[in-house]
């Protein structure tokens, strides 16, 4: 993906927090807190923030996303248009980064996770939520013909986009199980928890490795 606008978020922008609420059965915001509440206080970057439906309490929020539709719903006053891949911003900057329901649609994780290692303050976290399929063989089958169904179907029927969530229905076969996604790189791979049906939701926490301490060479 290119810095500009993704044809896709940009023609379900406007409904896409009301759909995300249908077709998590009003849980997904249950999904984001529990991520959340593993960042800490400071200034928390929201990667590919979308509308900026995120609620990070007292934090302070920049919120970064290619979709200027998206981005212009969001309530968020610090606001940067670009990709994760690509992130315009300093280098250790961030006491946290927060990122849910984008590292499907990213060109590179690696490339991104390295961006968020760059920006992150020495032993800050950053916290992923994204959907996957089940871990389970037999309900990642069932998982995938639901998905397969009722994607196109709820999409269709909110939002005249169809072919947009069959996309998202795609979508959920094209990363690796977060535990191979996301580990062996710079960040450490902290923990990894699942929620939703059949566990179809992960969250996953990493953490930027400290400093390391200067050594006096007089000493
Ligand atoms: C499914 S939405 C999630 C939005 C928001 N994080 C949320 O939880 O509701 C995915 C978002 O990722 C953004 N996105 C797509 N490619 C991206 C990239 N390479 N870097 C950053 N964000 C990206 C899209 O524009 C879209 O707003």
């Amino acid at each position: 993906m290119s810095d500009v606008s993704d044809p896709i978020f940009a023609k379900i922008a406007h409904r896409y927090d009301r759909i995300n609420r249908i077709l998590s059965l009003g849980q997904e915001r249950k999904w984001r807190a529990r991520g959340i509440d593993m960042l800490s206080d400071g200034i928390v970057l929201d990667l590919g923030c979308g509308t900026g439906d995120t609620d990070f309490g007292d934090r302070l929020v920049v919120g970064l996303d290619p979709v200027v539709e998206m981005l212009q719903l969001s309530p968020v006053r610090s606001r940067v248009a670009a990709v994760g891949e690509r992130i315009p911003l300093r280098d250790g900057v961030f006491d946290g980064v927060f990122s849910a329901y984008v590292f499907r649609n990213l060109s590179s994780v690696e490339e991104t996770l390295s961006e968020i290692e760059r920006v992150l303050k020495p032993g800050a976290a950053a916290v992923v939520i994204d959907l996957s399929r089940p871990a389970h063989r037999l309900l990642r089958v069932l998982h995938r013909l639901g998905t397969a169904v009722v994607l196109p179907l709820v999409g269709l029927l909110f939002a005249r986009a169809p072919k947009e969530y069959w996309y998202l229905h795609k979508s959920l076969d094209s990363l690796p199980a977060p535990e191979q996604l996301l580990s062996g790189g710079d960040l450490d791979l902290e923990a990894v928890w699942r929620s939703g049906l059949f566990g179809f939701v992960y969250g996953a926490c990493l953490r930027k490795r400290p400093a390391a301490a200067s050594v006096d060479p007089a000493a």
